[in-house]
């Protein structure tokens, strides 16, 4: 039995639709390759057909080229020839877009003379993202149609467009805000007519290119596509298109085989994995989630406030205080009104997301909800208690969650009298946008309450990972030992600032260093206490706590630039000295190893301890809760390629 072709086509009055339908994404698999191919091949050879429209059924015109299908040998026709056949096709042809036209999919829209899509319709090259560039003529098409600017703008950042930016940009020639099938067939009726000539693109500033290197050499280091993008466009605005082409499918297949695309498709498919639980009992379902409460309206809870707000779910966010609740509601209002003054969201949607966040002092008020998020301090004994009002209130079968960092689920959840249905769920700050959640499984948590944690991370625009029980998880597990392995480096003769350097060198946002300032090294710090044995206590004794007090282990400027502090350079000499410590040049080489090597080391013993379901579940989290460089696959895989 064949099966049969994900390729149709029919006409009538000359004019052909061709409908592609291969769900659920309607990617650019080998099947969809030929089917199409063949029907363009028919169809150019109709003598009655005169003019066509491609369009796809389902959610999605093509939403890709298949993944799945890298570092295989690519069944022919590959996805340039086929692109090449429709720039070719010798009868006018209209694509019409609806759902997401993104990658191998928008560099086939482009190719055709026309494009129309329904007024939701989003599209985008987002190539970038998998180290990757478009490699079907995207950059060179993009760059005729909208100009140098906006083809570098959206290849280098991957961003996708709405249909009305598309179509003032010169991507599309209509949008339809009826029924698009019939629109495009009026449109490629006109065609027949002859094409209308297309406006030039407005020309691009003198020094787009080299504005655009300095601009970006800071936010794209160590990454290699960026640099590919940009000289496929500046060659995109210098040469004939079919030099262009070939250039532009040349680097494609240079970086396709590179580490880098290797280790962010690691990435991108580990995401995806991480969602599925390995051992949940067959029939499991999530239970319904239409409301959540919250505990402590800290940095911590109006970050899930948000979290939750902002994907439509209603929130009840409660502190022990009026004062923790007032400046609450002024931190939310102040990051929704940011969010519409910068066009991110209407005016009326940041009035729409703050109305859902009701405040109150009472925790009565949680006792409806179907899951509670606590956010209170950090102290076992303060979360017991809290658990424990928490189970006398809450509803029978509401979920109770801790966003606590370190401490054990199982002793919080033991004090309840529904330890089935107690988790954690570690939020990363700022949690409206740290993609992290770290969903912590209590030796008691039930499947269902699990399956449901995974389904609202992903509700809300998280990437949820599932983790066992144990101090510190597993991404602050893994951090204890490069913080440890950083503090004793300072003591033996490294500075903070070239710990840092090292480690931002390698890609991470920022060191360790700098970290601690920013999160204020005061933090767990008592003055009846200290004993100046720590340089954390040293700096906290000379009033030293961070960027809030301008100075710390860096010394800042006015404007809040760090600078290397002459104070904290001779603490460290007389701590070595009291240590007994002899210092010493440390290369970069070293630190680098010795900050990241015990990590690895936390990470397989994590894995082997069961604490991590594979190894891509500590990647996952480590690039999207740390900032680990995604181009090198995180720490496991890293571990794993280094060296070649
Ligand atoms: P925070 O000190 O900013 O906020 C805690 C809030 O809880 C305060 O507003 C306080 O008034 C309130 N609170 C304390 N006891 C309460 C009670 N019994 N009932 C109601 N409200 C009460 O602390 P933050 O930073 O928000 O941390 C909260 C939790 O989140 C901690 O467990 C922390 O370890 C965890 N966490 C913190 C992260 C961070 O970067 N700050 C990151 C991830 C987790």
């Amino acid at each position: 039995m064949t099966t049969p072709s994900p390729v149709c086509w029919t006409h009538s009055d000359g004019l052909a639709v061709i409908t592609v339908d291969h769900p659920p994404l309607n990617l650019l698999s080998a099947p969809v390759r030929s089917g199409l191919a063949r029907a363009l091949d028919q169809i150019a050879a109709h003598p009655e057909v005169t003019a066509a429209v491609l369009r796809c059924a389902g959610r999605s015109f093509f939403s890709g080229a298949d993944l799945s299908e890298f570092d295989q040998a690519i069944a022919q026709p590959d996805l340039p020839t086929l692109v090449a056949q429709v720039a070719d096709f010798p009868k006018p042809l209209v694509a019409a877009l609806h759902g997401t036209a993104l990658g191998g999919g928008f560099e086939l829209a482009l190719a055709c003379p026309a494009r129309i899509a329904t007024v939701s319709a989003r599209m985008g090259l987002p190539e970038i993202r998998l180290g990757l560039i478009p490699g079907c003529g995207g950059i060179a098409r993009l760059t005729r149609l909208a100009g140098p600017a906006v083809a570098l703008d959206l290849v280098s950042s991957g961003r996708t467009l709405g249909a009305a930016e598309a179509q003032s940009l010169g991507l599309l020639d209509a949008v339809s805000a009826g029924d698009l099938l019939t629109d495009a067939r009026t449109l490629a009726r006109e065609l027949t007519a002859g094409a209308p000539p297309r406006p030039a693109p407005a020309p691009a500033p003198a020094d787009l290119f080299d504005s655009f290197r300095g601009r970006t050499a800071r936010r794209f280091r160590g990454q290699t596509a960026p640099a590919e993008v940009l000289a496929c466009v500046e060659r995109a605005t210098a040469v004939p298109l079919a030099e262009a082409l070939a250039a532009e499918t040349e680097a494609f297949h240079r970086l396709e085989q590179g580490a880098q695309s290797k280790a962010l498709r690691h990435v991108f498919f580990a995401e995806r994995e991480a969602r599925r639980l390995p051992d949940l009992p067959e029939g499991t379902r999530p239970l319904p989630i239409a409301s959540v409460g919250i505990l402590g309206a800290g940095t911590m809870g109006r970050g899930i406030a948000m979290s939750f707000a902002s994907a439509g779910l209603p929130v009840t966010l409660i502190d022990k205080t009026q004062d923790g609740i007032d400046r609450a509601t002024a931190a939310i209002a102040g990051t929704y009104a940011r969010q519409a003054g910068r066009g991110q969201i209407t005016e009326a949607e940041a009035a729409a997301r703050r109305d859902r966040i009701t405040t109150g002092t009472d925790i009565g008020a949680l006792s409806q909800v179907d899951l509670i998020v606590e956010a209170v301090f950090e102290v076992m004994e303060v979360k017991q208690q809290v658990f424990r009002q928490l189970d006398a209130i809450a509803r029978p079968g509401a979920i109770l969650a801790t966003n606590t960092s370190f401490l054990e689920i199982g002793r919080i959840a033991g004090v309840t009298s529904r330890p089935g249905h107690v988790l954690g769920l570690h939020f990363f700050s700022p949690a409206h946008v740290m993609k992290l959640l770290e969903i912590v499984r209590g030796a008691e948590t039930a499947p269902e309450v699990l399956l449901t944690a995974v389904e609202l991370a992903r509700r809300i625009g998280k990437v949820g990972v599932v983790v066992g029980d144990c101090h510190g998880f597993v991404g602050n597990r893994m951090l204890a030992r490069r913080q440890a392995a950083a503090g004793a480096l300072i003591l033996e003769g490294a500075t903070p600032w070239q710990v840092d350097r090292v480690l931002h060198d390698f890609g991470l946002p920022m060191g360790p260093f700098a970290m601690a300032d920013l999160a204020g090294l005061d933090l767990g710090w008592d003055r009846e206490t200290s004993s100046g044995a720590s340089i954390e206590e040293c700096l906290c004794e000379a009033g030293r706590f961070g960027q809030k007090t301008k100075a710390g282990y860096y010394d800042y400027d006015e404007t809040g630039q760090a600078l290397p502090s002459a104070l904290t350079d001779r603490l460290l000499v007389t701590l070595s000295a009291q240590k007994g410590i002899t210092r010493r040049e440390i290369s970069d080489a070293e630190i680098l190893a010795r900050c990241l090597d015990p990590m690895i080391e936390e990470g397989r013993r994590i894995l082997a301890e069961g604490v991590a379901a594979r190894a891509g579940d500590i990647d996952t989290i480590w690039v999207n809760g740390y900032g680990w460089p995604a181009w090198t696959g995180g720490p496991m895989y890293w571990a794993d390629h280094r060296g070649g």
